[in-house]
């Protein structure tokens, strides 16, 4: 895509309604042949929206006035363009726990847990937030972390959590929540006007830091079986992804599936948009007031559908 329009687009589809201070920015960057030009000195990849603006904010940018932040790109774009080169976007959303735990509770005994596309694996502790759905008391209510979930129609509200044994990720890019850098870049992903999330970032993260996940560094189709060998005997294997099976190939997935079925004993939990897995498909749309047309399916075992949920985990309609 043409990187002004691909800002243009960010910032009508993306940002509108969710960060009008990204909206403005996108805007001004859309606008700025300059910076156009060298955006499009990078690989098609790393010309993304969010990825410069975290890359920018990183760097301490000025993002509240849009000519001042153009300056300040343009001025200093060796050390933005060296970060949009060595990071890329892998915001971890605790939230979506919420989504998860209504699958992962329905499996009885002990667990092992393993996410593919992890980043810093945060998603894999839905035992250790405090989730409450449609407003009932949490499980775990002593928790720093607080995700309010609204359900609609039949979910299955969990009543016991999960016996977790093992926390296994998988990442082409494992961030490290007890690195400094990796911790300020998790935060820089969060958009602007997201204070909710940056808090729950931050609670999430000392959570982890405490009791770090096993995080293992390659593709997820090369990686799944060295993460399988790590499952506790006696623990039920449950592997899950969320917002990740779009960044691979329509064939790797086909291979991954495969890989997954040949392991009678594992779980899978998908949680991706539509389109994403074949065979996956609901008629269910967004509750109304969802505020965004986006949505994800969560599927089980690559065939059966569960239900849909908010990309950030904030409702789920079963
Ligand atoms: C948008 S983040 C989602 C992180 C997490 N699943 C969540 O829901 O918060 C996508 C993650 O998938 C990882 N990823 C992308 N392609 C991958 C692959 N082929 N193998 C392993 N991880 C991959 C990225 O590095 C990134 O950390």
């Amino acid at each position: 895509m043409d990187t002004r329009e691909w800002y243009n687009l960010f910032a009508e589809h993306e940002a509108a309604g969710s960060s009008p201070t990204y909206e403005r920015l996108a805007r001004a960057v859309g606008e700025s042949q300059p910076l156009v030009a060298l955006l499009e000195e990078l690989p098609a990849p790393k010309r993304q929206p969010n990825l410069l603006f975290a890359s920018a904010r990183l760097l301490g940018a000025p993002i509240d006035d849009p000519p001042a932040f153009i300056t300040y790109v343009l001025s200093s774009w060796d050390e933005v363009a060296a970060v949009m080169q060595e990071r890329s976007t892998q915001t971890n959303e605790a939230a979506r726990t919420g989504t998860l735990l209504p699958v992962i509770a329905q499996i009885s005994g002990p667990i092992a847990l393993i996410e593919v596309g992890c980043s810093a694996g945060l998603c894999l502790y839905p035992d250790r937030y405090a989730i409450s759905y449609d407003g009932q008391p949490a499980l775990a209510r002593h928790s720093t972390v607080h995700i309010d979930v609204a359900t609609n129609g039949s979910v299955l509200i969990p009543t016991i959590l999960p016996d977790v044994v093992a926390r296994i990720g998988v990442d082409l890019n494992p961030l490290d929540v007890n690195d400094l850098a990796d911790r300020s870049w998790l935060e820089a992903l969060i958009w602007p006007e997201h204070n909710t999330r940056l808090a729950r970032l931050r609670a999430a993260t000392s959570i982890v830091a405490h009791d770090p996940p096993v995080l293992l560094r390659g593709d997820l189709v090369e990686t799944i079986d060295q993460a399988l060998a790590l499952v506790p005997s006696g623990a039920t294997p449950i592997v899950f992804h969320s917002a990740v099976l779009n960044y691979i190939s329509s064939e790797d997935r086909k291979r991954f599936a495969e890989q997954l079925s040949s392991h009678t004993e594992v779980v899978w939990i998908s949680n991706e948009g539509p389109g994403v897995i074949d065979g996956l498909a609901s008629h269910l749309r967004p509750p109304l007031g969802a505020g965004s047309a986006a949505f994800f399916i969560t599927g089980r075992n690559g065939s059966d559908v569960i239900g849909i949920s908010d990309p950030h985990g904030t409702w789920i309609s079963w």
